[in-house]
């Protein structure tokens, strides 16, 4: 971390009056002004194409905060002061004037301000506005300030493949440098993905074991229950394989797979983190039919409300063939973890919403119970449940009480809300926070948003060119296509059911 309580600072958003300021992001602020995060001077400037009053935007904002913010309804008191700070322009991206209007509130905003202060620009819009928005900010002079006082934050999707990638990079990098640019991927703001690095460097005990001498597999798995609901026309585009595993799961991933970085310092993890994904096996073509599954969602009930198939979806093509669900089985070839399957799946209108990476740990090397004491016998394993639960579990083996040896699984379990309380900030609190402060450990550098598309490319283009003959083939509230299953038996194992804490009801 850098300087704590960041310097004077105006945000300006693109794309302020969509739903990521409205949920995400303006209550995150809120919230940071709230635990006084915030500097005394700080400003934010909202665009977007719609006509707004400073008013009419305010209250639309604080309509967002009182329906998401963790800390539930806004106070009055509170909002007025933390909204007196927020105006709206509205603005043609495509236009130059919008841009010289945006240079001008800058410098009126920050006039009698002690400090200059920092800009971020923060692209809260479609991927496909970013590169205008970026060459319009350059061609009119917004990035021209001092390289440490200006910054861009770029949400998700980064690009849409390798190729689509490299240029936006190159099309950033040619305005910004690298150090300027903020590449978002919230699942990197959660609090208990944070702790994965925490956990594996600040504890001895763990290093001589996290390797492929101790661990038999990793399991990382992160499925919703909702569908695409409004959002059929960008899910059309993009698919579970973009939208989910090539950032969200691959990170989380690399957080399991990474080796011990030199310091926290920001390129020092993503060095660290990028080593991972370069020794990520690639994938031949004509293995990836084994080692990679689709599936897309049919119609079902999810707890007692009939749901229409992805194909009934509004926006989507009723032969649409976007994958809503993948299962890749993948190497990471290097001295840790040679051999070990990292097996991954992430999909939508699954049975459960969780967010779940499980350690498989090998069994012991002789068994000295007999058969009737381990009944219930089970390797070691780790869960680390990132969402809804925020916990760690360590499963080991156990004496039943009482007269006889019977063996049982118990949990040793780390949780949050008994440990610290449900105070926990929201992943874009913290990645705000730290776009403030300059901290970039949390957001993905240029080459390691390449390196993740390079990896898939090769799965990308075979879902892409093959149309699958099979769609839908999981209905609403299982837990995916056969498939899938079949994936991970063929190599003995299965496919965890998540604790049972972190299910509902
Ligand atoms: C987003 C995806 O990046 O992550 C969505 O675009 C997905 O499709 C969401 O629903 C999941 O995030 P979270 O924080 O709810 O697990």
């Amino acid at each position: 971390m850098l300087d704590l309580k960041p310097q004077p600072v105006i945000f300006v958003i693109f794309g302020a009056t969509g739903d990521l300021n409205w949920r995400k992001i303006n209550p995150a602020l809120y919230n940071l002004f709230l635990d006084n995060w915030l500097p005394e001077q700080f400003a934010i400037l909202g665009t977007g194409r719609s006509k707004y009053s400073d008013t009419d935007f305010r209250n639309k904002l604080l309509d967002g905060i009182n329906k998401f913010s963790r800390k539930g309804a806004a106070d009055n008191g509170d909002w007025e002061k933390f909204s007196k700070n927020i105006t709206y322009q509205a603005a043609d991206i495509n236009d130059d004037k919008a841009y010289q209007e945006i240079g001008e509130k800058i410098a009126e905003l920050k006039k009698g301000w002690n400090k200059e202060p920092t800009v971020i620009f923060y692209m809260a819009v479609a991927s496909d506005f970013f590169p205008v928005i970026a060459k319009n900010i350059k061609k009119n002079k917004l990035a021209s300030g001092h390289p440490d006082k200006t910054r861009i934050v770029v949400e998700k999707p980064f690009g849409n493949d390798l190729e689509s990638a490299r240029s936006l990079n190159k099309l950033l990098c040619d305005i910004f440098d690298e150090n300027q640019i903020y590449r978002i991927d919230h699942y990197l703001g959660k609090e208990a993905v944070q702790n994965i690095m925490a956990f594996r460097f600040a504890n001895s005990i763990l290093e001589p074991i996290w390797n492929r001498n101790y661990i038999q597999h990793v399991q990382i798995s992160v499925s919703e229950q909702i569908g695409v609901g409004s959002r059929g026309q960008f899910y059309e585009g993009a698919g579970v394989l973009r939208d989910m595993i090539q950032n969200h799961v691959l990170q989380l991933l690399c957080l399991v797979a990474m080796e011990n970085p030199i310091s926290f310092q920001a390129d020092e993890v993503r060095n660290r983190k990028v080593d991972v994904l370069r020794s990520m096996r690639p994938f031949q073509p004509e293995e990836i039919k084994r080692n990679a599954v689709r599936g897309q969602y049919g119609e079902g009930w999810i707890e007692g409300v009939k749901v229409p198939g992805y194909r009934e979806e509004a926006d989507v093509d009723p032969k649409s063939n976007t994958e809503t669900f993948a299962a890749i089985k993948f190497f990471v070839d290097n001295w840790r973890w040679h051999g070990v399957p990292f097996y991954v799946r992430s999909g939508k209108r699954l049975h459960q919403s969780a967010s779940i990476i499980s350690i498989q740990f090998r069994d012991v090397p002789h068994l000295v119970f007999p058969d009737e004491a381990i009944d219930n016998w089970r390797q070691n394993r780790l869960i680390i449940s990132i969402q809804p639960e925020m916990s760690i579990r360590l499963q080991v083996q156990a004496k039943k009480p009482g007269l006889e040896m019977i063996l049982n699984t118990v949990d040793m379990v780390f949780d949050y809300d008994n440990n610290y309380g449900k105070e926990t900030p929201e992943a874009y609190e913290t990645l705000l926070l730290d776009t403030m402060q300059g901290d970039q450990t949390l957001f993905m550098r240029g080459d390691q948003v390449e390196a993740a598309w390079e990896l898939l490319m090769p799965v990308l283009h075979s879902w892409q060119t093959k149309s699958s003959l099979d769609f839908p083939n999981y209905s609403a509230d299982s837990w995916g296509p056969e498939l899938a299953e079949a994936l991970i038996a063929r190599d003995g194992f299965h496919w965890f059911s998540l604790p049972k804490s972190t299910k509902k009801g």
